[in-house]
């Protein structure tokens, strides 16, 4: 049975680290890490902020840290880096400009196996604070970038159901066949998916989780059985809920006791099988009698 362990060995299975991640990853071997998957600290004063961070730090703090990934990561693996928006005094900030752009800085640095974007994936969700003076904010973004030009692409383990499942060719050479692929459709780069918040069944105490759902979708999509996945600013332990369930390897650093001890149960729940997670399913099933909005017999999901 796998095990979760509190001190680093690089032939962990999973290592969940309380701690720095600034000082943690200088223990990480190089391209050892096939996948990085973390939303990082927005500077928007949340508990687990210091009052003066500001946008200056969040740029400083991913100018040291972008190399550290760099090199701990595999030729190939990926990075998805899942932010927001930085507001302050009414100015809206896109953090994935940001991102984008440290991220070109630094590959001016490098001669060899630059960092290619290859998604910039819209999550949206359908609640959320009001504004009364800009219209409400009801999505974030995942930057996906690879190390260099190989890269992992498993678009079959990830497909989600069509619209119309049981559309068929009504013309041509394929006439009266089913039009949509039996293992579903491309899920695209706009994520309908609810955020963790109120009655969710993955909350929390900790202010601000992302979904299973998101990392898990990146996990198979991006990785094999046995690779291993890091994030670098755990929180209550999502990405490894979701490498656990994948079967993957799993390193996550969380700097405050308290969402550390979240992540530990959270973790060795999902090792017993009894972690509480929402599965990936479409928030609403097709509904009615018509042939097109029935799913054949024959489709796998
Ligand atoms: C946006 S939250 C991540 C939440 C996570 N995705 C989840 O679903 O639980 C960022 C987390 O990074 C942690 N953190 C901030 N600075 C850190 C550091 N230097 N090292 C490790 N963790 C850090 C914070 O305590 C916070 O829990």
């Amino acid at each position: 049975m796998k095990k979760v362990e509190k001190i680093y060995n690089v032939d962990n299975d999973i290592t969940l680290h309380l701690g720095d991640s600034f000082d943690f990853v200088k223990r990480i071997p190089n391209e050892s890490i096939s996948l990085v998957i973390t939303s990082p600290p927005y500077a928007m004063g949340k508990a687990y902020e210091r009052p003066d961070d500001d946008i200056g730090t969040f740029i400083q703090k991913h100018i040291e840290l972008f190399p550290e990934i760099y090199r701990i990561l595999k030729p190939g693996g990926s990075i998805c880096w899942q932010v927001g928006y930085h507001v302050k005094d009414m100015v809206v900030t896109p953090l994935d400009i940001i991102i984008g752009n440290i991220i070109s800085d630094f590959n001016n640095t490098i001669l060899t196996e630059k960092f290619i974007l290859r998604n910039r994936i819209i999550w949206t969700f359908g609640h959320g604070l009001n504004s009364f003076h800009r219209f409400s904010g009801r999505h974030e973004t995942i930057l996906w970038y690879t190390k260099g030009d190989m890269f992992e692409f498993d678009l079959d383990s990830v497909r989600v159901p069509q619209k119309y499942p049981g559309k068929k060719y009504y013309k041509g050479e394929k006439k009266g066949e089913f039009s949509g692929n039996p293992l579903g459709k491309n899920p695209s780069d706009v994520w309908s998916i609810p955020n963790v918040k109120a009655k969710h069944v993955e909350k929390t105490d900790h202010p601000c989780q992302y979904p299973v759902v998101i990392p898990q979708r990146l996990i198979k999509a991006l990785t094999r059985k046995n690779d291993i996945i890091f994030d670098p600013f755990n929180g209550v332990g999502s990405t490894g809920v979701a490498a656990i369930l994948e079967n993957r390897r799993y390193i996550g650093v969380e700097l405050y006791e308290s969402y550390y001890d979240i992540s530990l149960k959270r973790l060795q729940d999902t090792i017993n099988g009894t972690v509480k997670y929402r599965k990936d399913e479409p928030i609403y099933e097709p509904k009615g009698n018509s042939a097109v909005l029935k799913k054949p017999e024959h489709f796998k999901y």
